[in-house]
């Protein structure tokens, strides 16, 4: 991998502004299978002083005035973005997308930062009338405290600045762990964050084996708050293991997102929304369409024009030219397609695309397949990978039932030019995000987030900086 700045490149955990250099473990490019690099796998004793590292600096952290964060995360966003292009190849390197998609996600993640270096600056309480003579209630903000954050593989970048940002804005300090595929986004994050001139401690970077840094976190009852993006499983196994303590907890958890495309859409507009939220990332997002409904009357047309564009996808390395789809994350991953487009074909589905000779590795055929049905593996789980399966309904009334049939709730999408249609829809579908028109949901200015099994809390928006703030009720008598 060759960067500009080689120093972006960091082998380490970071722990209280020391790097600790260990080779522990080896990461790996999914494009190649090679390793890319080693990292440290970190102990709970070292997990322990990167949780005593924050809780120490967060007194000078919230102690600073919102401007003066607002300005070191502004650096910090800053170098981000003059940063953007080794970035990209490091994500691209370790996690597999296509490189314009990493220079993407950079931007998307350094705009977290930005959206947030704003927000501190309405950080703001309220006053209360009193019911009693001669007091006076003030509503104020302040630090949850230390915070545990625990990011996945699918988007290194973003989802670390999406959960850091509004926590250093509102005065919290930082224990980050992100995924063990992909620690060196987060590392050279954390790079950036020390030439921003973030007091050490206030950003503390733990890589290797997620049991026991996860364990020693959620015990802690110094951390007093854990966000985590990750599966629903894994999601709950961490709830119940910060109950003991009740820790403040958001989370961003699997999904499996209807796309639905009503008799009366834009054809040409639904297609390139359905590849928007489709083969972003290859199908490996938490927000991806997993059932496309299509209403009878614009079916036929609908997957002739989808299978056209998916054809036309190249499938590669993602550091190669021209590619837009790059390889899956690990071998589990490209079972678990198969499964679901083995088990797709068994029970009734076409092909809709032709299938095409891959490039030898981690690599799957990305596909629209028609004739789905609700028997199917992909109804009730997440695919997380380049698969389109096409469910045919009739009634509006049938493809709510569908689409809201399932424990989750995070993403939804649909397309039609009837406007009280979109306000009737849109009301009854039962996530957290809702696309009317559109194939992409997600901003740092909107709020993200699910409901049902799909999480806890917002991310983003006005939100996103609550969830890192309790509000303290401050009775001010003898007035
Ligand atoms: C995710 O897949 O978890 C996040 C996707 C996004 O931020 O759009």
């Amino acid at each position: 991998m060759k960067l500009q700045d080689m120093s972006l490149f960091r082998q380490a955990a970071l722990i209280d502004g020391a790097w600790i250099e260990r080779a522990d473990m080896d990461v790996t490019d999914p494009a190649t299978g090679d390793a890319m690099g080693t990292m440290p796998d970190c102990t709970a004793a070292e997990t322990k002083a990167a949780i005593a590292a924050a809780a120490t600096a967060m007194e000078e952290w919230r102690a600073l005035t919102h401007l003066q964060r607002a300005d070191l995360l502004m650096a910090w966003h800053d170098l981000m973005v003059t940063h953007a292009d080794d970035l990209a190849r490091i994500l691209t390197t370790e996690q597999g997308k296509p490189l314009a998609e990493a220079k993407g996600e950079i931007l998307y993640g350094a705009s977290f930062v930005r959206w947030f270096a704003e927000e501190a600056r309405r950080i703001n309480g309220h006053i209360i009338p009193s019911p009693i003579a001669g007091k006076k209630i003030f509503a104020m903000k302040e630090p949850v405290g230390v915070c545990a954050i625990i990011t996945p593989w699918n988007f290194p970048n973003a989802m670390i600045t999406r959960k850091v940002a509004p926590g250093l804005a509102a005065g919290c300090t930082m224990v980050i762990k992100p995924s063990d595929f992909t620690p060196y986004s987060a590392l050279a994050l954390g790079v950036l964050a020390e030439r921003a001139g973030i007091p050490k401690g206030v950003l503390n970077i733990l890589t290797g084996r997620p049991e026991v840094i996860g364990e020693t976190l959620t015990a802690s009852p110094v951390v007093r708050k854990l966000s985590f993006t990750g599966s629903t499983r894994v999601g709950a196994l961490l709830a119940g293991q910060c109950a003991p303590t009740l820790k403040k907890m958001s989370l961003e958890l699997g999904g499996n997102a209807p796309f639905i495309v009503f008799d009366d859409a834009d054809l040409d507009a639904a297609v390139e929304g359905a590849m928007a939220s489709k083969f972003r990332n290859g199908g490996q997002t938490c927000v991806c369409a997993n059932r496309i409904l299509v209403q009878s009357g614009i079916h036929d047309a609908f997957v002739a024009a989808l299978a056209v564009k998916v054809d036309a996808l190249t499938v590669g390395p993602g550091t190669q030219e021209g590619v837009t789809i790059g390889p899956m994350i690990n071998a589990a991953a490209i079972a678990k397609i198969a499964a679901h487009v083995d088990d797709a074909l068994a029970k009734g589905a076409a092909r809709a695309t032709a299938e095409r000779d891959l490039p030898a590795g981690q690599y799957a055929d990305p596909v629209v397949l028609s004739g789905a049905t609700l028997d199917m593996q992909f109804a009730s789980e997440e695919t997380f990978g380049p698969v389109a399966p096409v469910i045919k309904f009739e009634t509006e009334d049938e493809a709510l039932l569908i689409a809201n049939g399932t424990p989750f709730g995070l993403a939804a999408y649909f397309y039609t030019s009837d406007m009280t249609r979109a306000f009737r829809v849109g009301e009854a579908l039962e996530a957290g995000l809702v696309g009317l028109n559109t194939g992409v949901v997600s901003h740092a200015e909107a709020p993200f987030g699910g409901v049902k099994s799909s999480g806890l809390g917002r991310e983003g928006g006005q939100e996103g900086i609550e969830e890192y703030l309790e509000t303290k009720a401050f009775h001010f008598g003898g007035l």
